[in-house]
């Protein structure tokens, strides 16, 4: 039986860092308040003309320097992004320009903080079907340039970063033993960028009405990802005949640590089986699991037979969760 195996892992973070001090300059907001309904300190910004790609590139790159696998032995390539560097060609196509892959196929997928679990479901399905032998997958966002900073609700949250895992076929017993992933249309607006698609096109009114930055529903936002994130853990763990005991470490979306809180209190999780990077980099939305993942490895956290429950949950609404075996 073939099951898809990551055999290494990147990120990439831009240097530019803003504080939570630094936005108690710019919007009615504080310190104490950020950390104390957010878990975050500090967040990465990219600097002026750096797009998707180019955090995508670091990232791919570093993932590729810890293998044997080389750009051209790629077949795929997947980026989950929902800030691409434009509307087509896709971020992927870049991507793959940028890295001289010339024998892959590449796309993009959008399932906003759920598109790296997205992406990896993919991936997994393809390698196990025999369609493809190395994929690629990568989650980077740019959501600082669609970020009101104006806006205290959502400005506090978001950054800009980029993870990337590479996947091989593999006839062991480890890898990823299930992927789970879902949506929920009819909450499409607790989450959205309304302006600058095929709907509301840019024009001087939506600019003026801010219309091509993030919308979100916070705290309603809050109530469902506790519900549906307590929910899928327990049920992917369930689904794998695994104890909550036997996980190794929880890998969750770094969206907010009360959120990441009531999830490992559910599943009966020490907070210390729970990896958690959220004071420094905020919410990256589909770079955040990629990014959290490979730092949990490079900081050895992460050991040959060890069970990951990698989790994440965002705007579509998506939802989506990873058991891996390493
Ligand atoms: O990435 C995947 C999807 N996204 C999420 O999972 C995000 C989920 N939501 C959240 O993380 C939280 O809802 C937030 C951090 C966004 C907000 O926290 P909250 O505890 O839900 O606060 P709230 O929206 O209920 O607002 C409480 C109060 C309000 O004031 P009043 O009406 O009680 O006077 C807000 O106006 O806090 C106020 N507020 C702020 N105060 C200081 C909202 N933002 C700020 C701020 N600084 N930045």
């Amino acid at each position: 039986m073939l099951r898809a195996r990551i055999v290494a892992t990147g990120s990439y973070l831009p240097e530019k860092i803003v504080t939570n001090q630094d936005l108690e300059r710019i919007v009615d907001t504080s310190d104490e308040w950020i950390t104390e309904r957010t878990g975050i300190k500090e967040r990465r910004i990219v600097g002026g003309c750096q797009a998707a790609s180019d955090l995508a590139y670091e990232a791919a790159h570093a993932a590729l320097k810890k293998t044997h696998i080389k750009a051209k032995d790629l077949d795929l390539i997947i980026v989950a992004t929902v800030t691409g560097d434009m509307p087509f060609p896709s971020t992927a196509c870049l991507l793959q320009a940028r890295l001289g892959a010339k024998h892959a196929a590449a796309f993009d997928l959008a399932a906003a903080c759920s598109g790296f679990i997205y992406g990896l479901h993919t991936a997994n399905a393809m390698i196990k079907s025999g369609m493809h032998q190395r994929i690629l997958v990568v989650g980077t966002e740019v959501l600082s340039k669609f970020t009101d900073w104006e806006d205290r609700t959502t400005c506090i949250i978001f950054g800009d970063g980029a993870g990337a895992v590479l996947l091989e076929a593999t006839k062991e017993k480890r890898g990823i033993l299930s992927t789970h992933i879902a949506s929920d249309g009819t909450l499409a607006d607790l989450i959205m960028v309304p302006g600058g698609g095929s709907r509301m096109g840019c024009s001087r009114e939506t600019i003026m009405k801010r219309l091509h930055f993030v919308k979100m529903k916070g705290n309603e936002t809050f109530k469902v990802a506790v519900r549906t994130l307590e929910e899928l853990a327990s049920q992917t763990l369930a689904e794998n005949k695994l104890d909550p005991s036997q996980l190794s470490l929880l890998i969750p979306h770094q969206a907010n640590l009360r959120i990441i809180q009531a999830t490992a209190k559910r599943l009966g999780l020490p907070m210390e089986k729970v990896f958690l990077n959220i004071e420094k980099y905020g919410n990256t939305s589909s770079a955040s699991v990629p990014i959290a993942l490979d730092e949990a490895v490079e900081s050895g956290r992460v050991k040959d037979g060890d069970y990951l429950l990698l989790e994440a949950f965002g705007g579509g609404l998506t939802w989506a969760s990873a058991l891996i075996r390493w």
